[in-house]
């Protein structure tokens, strides 16, 4: 069953951006119907998950982790059971640690006992963290354990694992059954913040290291957070939030490179420009098109492409035989930015039709290479079919 899980990439909720460890059960609630009512479940984003904060603060060694009773009054049972009586999948977080990064009780030791309980809850997906782990402690390790610890349950549990890319865990991701795993730090809302999570895409050899059961994850979408939200700008040079055309650029490169699609803002206050984006049906088609291949940094204008440029072209080659060719520009100018199709797979004789995933529309026929003017630190994005 596990490995039957995450054939393309994961999508969600997750609490920590909007409201950190201040989680309660009411409120939460309210997130997911209004998830719901506004389409999001329907779009295929179905797992609503809890970060942390649900813990209580004592462990009942024999028992397994519990959780906060002033928060969850109902208990976690009952909180899973609603989730799947709406049509969600319930998403929890644990620590490989002694403690989670809120300083809550974490796994370190407890790995069967806590992955039992998570399926007792009816619990489908376990993120993973890394606070906190002794220094004699091998992470590869307890990454295994827990990943084991799962698959014991005999339930399909969605092993999200955050170890923010630290030793090169992309190499061993795979080992520890981890179906998702962090390539970097956590996002938040502002320019500079993505610019980092970019340079951490682009130390990550996605294409070797990234596909179908076991995707490179660069964290949240922050598309609607708007400035708000607990963790917004924590802990950045505190700027203006990233806006519009930063979480366009965010959403379709997150598509592109079939990286999980969690998003991180308050769903009660979705706007329609929120909307837009993370409802986009074209490159949500994108991100989930079955062959899971994930984006490829292209060459332009002979030169190697490097994730250091400031205007990259990215492309997706589709099952169908479709490739989708995102052209990001990280400059404060507009920019021409070209995509050349000998370095695509095609030919400089061929022509292809060409949609654009943000007008909607066809742009008509183009021949060799496909170019457009990228408004400053904003993507354009083109779904290109061959003509035979
Ligand atoms: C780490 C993770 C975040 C979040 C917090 C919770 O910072 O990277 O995604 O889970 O811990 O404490």
């Amino acid at each position: 069953m596990q490995d039957l899980m995450a054939q393309t990439p994961p999508m969600g909720w997750n609490s920590w951006n909007t409201f950190m460890e201040d989680l309660d059960e009411k409120t939460l609630r309210e997130v997911a119907i209004s998830l719901k009512e506004q389409g999001f479940l329907e779009a295929g984003y179905n797992y609503f998950c809890l970060d942390d904060g649900w813990e209580d603060k004592n462990r009942h060694v024999g028992q397994g982790v519990d959780y906060d009773k002033k928060k969850f009054p109902s208990g976690m049972k009952a909180f899973g059971d609603f989730l799947h009586d709406l049509g969600f999948k319930f998403g929890i977080y644990s620590c490989a640690g002694t403690l989670t990064c809120c300083n809550y009780p974490a796994s370190y030791g407890y790995e069967y006992e806590d992955a039992a309980r998570f399926a007792e809850w009816g619990v489908d997906l376990v993120k993973y963290d890394n606070c906190h782990v002794p220094d004699d402690a091998n992470g590869m390790f307890l990454y295994r354990r827990m990943g084991q610890a799962l698959r014991e349950t005999g339930r399909p549990i969605l092993y999200s694992m955050c170890n923010w890319g630290f030793d090169a865990s992309e190499t061993w991701a795979r080992s520890t059954g981890a179906h998702i795993y962090r390539i970097g730090l956590d996002s938040r809302d502002t320019w500079e913040n993505f610019e980092t999570v970019l340079n951490s895409i682009g130390k990550v050899n996605l294409t070797a290291y990234s596909g179908a059961s076991c995707f490179a994850d660069p964290d949240f979408l922050i598309a609607g957070m708007n400035g708000e939200g607990a963790v917004s700008n924590l802990g950045e040079e505190i700027g203006p939030n990233a806006g519009y055309n930063v979480y366009k650029m965010q959403f379709s490169l997150w598509c592109m490179i079939c990286a999980p699609l969690i998003m991180s803002h308050d769903p009660r206050k979705t706007t329609s420009d929120t909307k837009n984006i993370l409802l986009n049906k074209e490159l949500l088609e994108v991100s989930q098109d079955p062959a899971s291949i994930p984006a490829y940094l292209c060459k332009i204008d002979k030169q190697e492409e490097t994730h250091r440029s400031k205007n990259t072209v990215w492309a997706k080659p589709l099952h169908n035989g479709d490739i989708v060719v995102g052209l990001f520009n990280r400059n404060d100018r507009p920019t021409i930015i070209t995509a050349a199709f000998n370095s695509l797979g095609w030919l400089m004789s061929d022509t292809v039709e060409a949609c654009d995933l943000w007008e909607h529309k066809s742009i008509g026929v183009s021949r060799g290479y496909i170019n457009a003017e990228v408004p400053a630190r904003d993507c354009a994005v083109f779904r290109l079919r061959r003509k035979k």
